[in-house]
């Protein structure tokens, strides 16, 4: 392992610390009421190391500078500057500000990024979520997200639920289903079906009953089932992702709604019908053609005639 990469990871060990700090502190205190609201205890932010980054420029590069040089600062991700003049980066500003920051660990569980989520709503504060850049500890569609508390639980399980938000992850985790990670907010990439084969090949998908989310699921299912994953899709009811889900029915509701889970062929095949009902001989058409891709992918000759023979019955 590399000495700067060995840095790299002291410095997020660091920043982790110093933002659950934060989140107690008289400062957090806005923070730790917007988590209460979202239904998070005290054990939950602990489990997470959640934490909260204040609305100041400098106090986290202070903490940290005694640590490392300032190239190596820089390579944290953590902090923002521009370019002076001469070319050469301007002083480091802290890049999350009034954010609740949620911890991103590798398969081993050491923290290698944040996302951070906006306190307040509206232009102002920017976007909802701010993530890391890619750094030399981090790479957005190589990390699972709770892959490091989930593998074992997946294994026992025999799946993995993978879901759209770290919210998400969080509250069903919390809820007990601890075999759950998550994307963050993108389709399934080839590096993370690698990461995933480790411990299994079935996968539930439960993306956002949205576009974003129903566009995601699609290209996860293609992905995953032309690697010969078993893949089985829940929709939630109501436009609820998993997080209100379980908050606003429940978990037993929760566990009910993942036993419901189709076979992603039968819900391929309903959302051909959604999205071109087929009444008429070029809606039909159109349903086929969205479906073909899809029939093509499956490995094996025998459930590829079957999803065939299904899709044009439907
Ligand atoms: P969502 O847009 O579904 O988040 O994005 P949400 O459920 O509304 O967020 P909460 O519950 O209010 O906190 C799902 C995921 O997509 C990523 C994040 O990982 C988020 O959890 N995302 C979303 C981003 O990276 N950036 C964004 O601006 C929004
Ligand atoms: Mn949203
Ligand atoms: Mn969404
Ligand atoms: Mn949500
Ligand atoms: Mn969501």
């Amino acid at each position: 392992e590399s000495r700067q990469r060995q840095k790299l990871l002291e410095l997020h060990e660091a920043a982790t610390v110093w933002f659950e700090e934060q989140l107690r502190s008289p400062e957090g205190a806005t923070a730790r009421e917007y988590l209460t609201g979202r239904g998070l205890t005290p054990q939950g932010i602990a489990k997470f190391r959640i934490g909260f980054a204040p609305d100041n420029f400098n106090a986290l590069r202070d903490r940290l500078k005694g640590m490392a040089d300032e190239a190596t600062l820089r390579a944290t991700g953590l902090f923002s500057f521009k370019e002076l003049e001469d070319g050469k980066p301007g002083p480091l500003y802290v890049r999350f500000r009034k954010r609740v920051m949620f911890p991103i660990a590798n398969e081993s569980g050491r923290i290698i990024a944040f996302t951070a989520r906006a306190l307040e709503s509206g232009d102002k504060a920017g976007p909802k979520y701010l993530n890391s850049p890619e750094t030399p500890l981090y790479s957005k569609g190589q990390v699972l997200f709770n892959l490091d508390k989930a593998k074992q639980a997946i294994r026992d399980a025999k799946f993995a639920l993978l879901v759209e938000g770290q919210m998400d992850c969080i509250s069903a985790y919390l809820a007990g289903i601890a075999n759950v990670i998550a994307t963050s907010g993108t389709a399934f990439t080839e590096a993370q079906v690698r990461l995933l084969r480790r411990h299994t090949t079935q996968v539930v998908v439960n993306f956002d009953p949205d576009t974003a989310g129903a566009n995601a699921a699609e290209k996860s299912i293609a992905l995953l089932t032309e690697e010969d994953f078993q893949v089985k899709v829940v929709t939630l009811d109501d436009g609820l992702d998993p997080d209100r889900y379980i908050r606003e029915r429940g978990v037993p509701a929760y566990m009910g709604a993942l036993r419901g889970a189709r076979r992603h062929t039968d819900y391929l095949v309903e959302r051909a019908r959604q999205l071109f009902p087929p009444v008429t001989a070029e809606a039909k058409v159109k349903a086929l053609n969205y479906l073909l891709p899809h029939i093509r992918r499956v490995p094996s000759r025998i459930a590829r005639d079957e999803f065939a023979a299904d899709a044009a019955q439907k």
